[in-house]
């Protein structure tokens, strides 16, 4: 027994969770996902999939992505990734709602499903499904030989290593920085994407780790604030363009292990209902790094303090604005838009993270559920 508590400390790498642990790797993670891809010398993106399966993928008319949980958050950043630099279509499906609704698969079509296991029950039924229509099928995933991957015709390893805590958190930065190599690559390819914009995207995804190492270097003022959340019943999770999936996916860490109610939506629905919810006792986080949408998500923000609500804010590094209004803000460092959510989500799961701390919860393996669901 003593033994085992040993190992188990000794694999936990002196943190004391391993969604803590997993949550501090990503820096190293995501270079693991880059090597050998990210050529920032020579200012290129190689990936393997690409040199074996052009045509079908340069020509593809469509991509659909079927995913579930965190796989399904990184594959709504993913379908703005695409079109955005590869000007394809994408959908992004529930993989549980797709394999059962005889869903229309084209000539052309290529399906990519995005799971950290590869052994989840839906995900794998509807790639089979769409396998059996003639569909080109993309596996993002983490677990190197499982049966995702092994369905595959092509796709794209995560390599970010194996993840223990039930909450995904390296896994989902893993897909997006793969869904972000693609997407460039792809977009390349296509001479979608102009030279500039694809140079300087490559320069900026080198500094990605760095840049999350400067926001773990926030986490004992993240921890102070998660307190505003400690003691809610519901939180409201609030973003918009690349960050409205993080918003999705910081309302789902807080579900998964503090037992909070939490909804992310994007932030000009809250006028559609959630503003209805909103008194002194409803936190709300709002996700308004400085991006195409940061004016739009201000008043979004003022909204919000007009009913009393409680405001903690992810924003950019020297932004006043938002920061004048909110009750407490966690800055992140500069980016580029499309690579916001790298950065923003980082606070998000450590806040999450603190909560379920802070409230004496078991965060490594939270109630009801599993690491990975292999039945429906
Ligand atoms: C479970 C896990 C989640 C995960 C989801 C999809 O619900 O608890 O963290 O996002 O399954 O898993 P996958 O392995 O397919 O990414």
């Amino acid at each position: 027994k003593e033994v085992d508590i040993n190992l188990e400390s000794l694999e936990k790498g002196g943190f004391d969770h391993f969604m803590l642990k997993e949550i501090y790797d990503q820096p190293r993670c995501i270079s693991d996902c880059m090597r050998g891809r990210l050529l920032l010398k020579e200012k290129r993106i190689v990936l393997s999939t690409i040199n074996l399966h052009r045509n079908e993928l340069v020509n593809a008319g469509r991509f659909v992505i079927v995913a579930c949980g965190t796989s399904w958050h990184a594959g709504l950043i993913g379908k703005q990734l695409i079109e955005q630099w590869a000007k394809i279509p994408v959908e992004v499906e529930y993989a549980s709602e797709f394999r059962y609704r005889n869903p229309v698969i084209l000539p052309g079509d290529v399906v990519i499903a995005i799971s950290q296991s590869g052994e989840t029950a839906d995900t794998l039924a509807a790639f089979e499904l769409a396998k059996k229509s003639g569909a080109l099928c993309f596996g993002i995933v983490n677990a190197v030989g499982s049966s995702i991957a092994r369905a595959s015709d092509t796709g794209i390893y995560i390599h970010v290593g194996p993840e223990i805590g039930v909450a995904s958190t390296k896994a989902f930065t893993g897909q997006v920085t793969v869904l972000t190599l693609f997407a460039l690559a792809l977009g390349h390819e296509l001479g979608t994407i102009p030279q500039q914009e694809y140079e300087d995207t490559i320069e900026e995804l080198g500094r990605i780790p760095g840049k999350i190492k400067t926001v773990l270097e926030k986490d004992s003022k993240i921890k102070d604030i998660a307190r505003t959340l400690t003691y809610a019943e519901n939180a409201l999770y609030m973003g918009r363009g690349y960050n409205y999936p993080v918003a999705l996916e910081g309302a789902l860490k807080l579900k998964e292990i503090s037992y909070i109610h939490a909804e992310g939506y994007p932030a000009a629905e809250m006028k559609h209902g959630p503003i209805a919810l909103i008194d002194e006792d409803m936190p709300v986080v709002f996700v308004a790094t400085h991006h195409q949408l940061y004016k739009k998500i201000l008043s979004n923000i003022e909204e919000v303090k007009a009913r009393n609500g409680r405001i903690i804010a992810i924003v950019t590094e020297g932004d006043e604005a938002v920061s004048d209004i909110a009750e407490a803000t966690i800055e992140v460092p500069p980016t580029l838009a499309p690579l916001a959510p790298l950065l923003s989500v980082i606070p998000l799961q450590l806040t999450a993270y603190h909560v379920a701390v802070e409230k004496g919860l078991n965060v490594d393996q939270p109630r009801n559920l599993a690491k990975s669901v292999t039945v429906e």
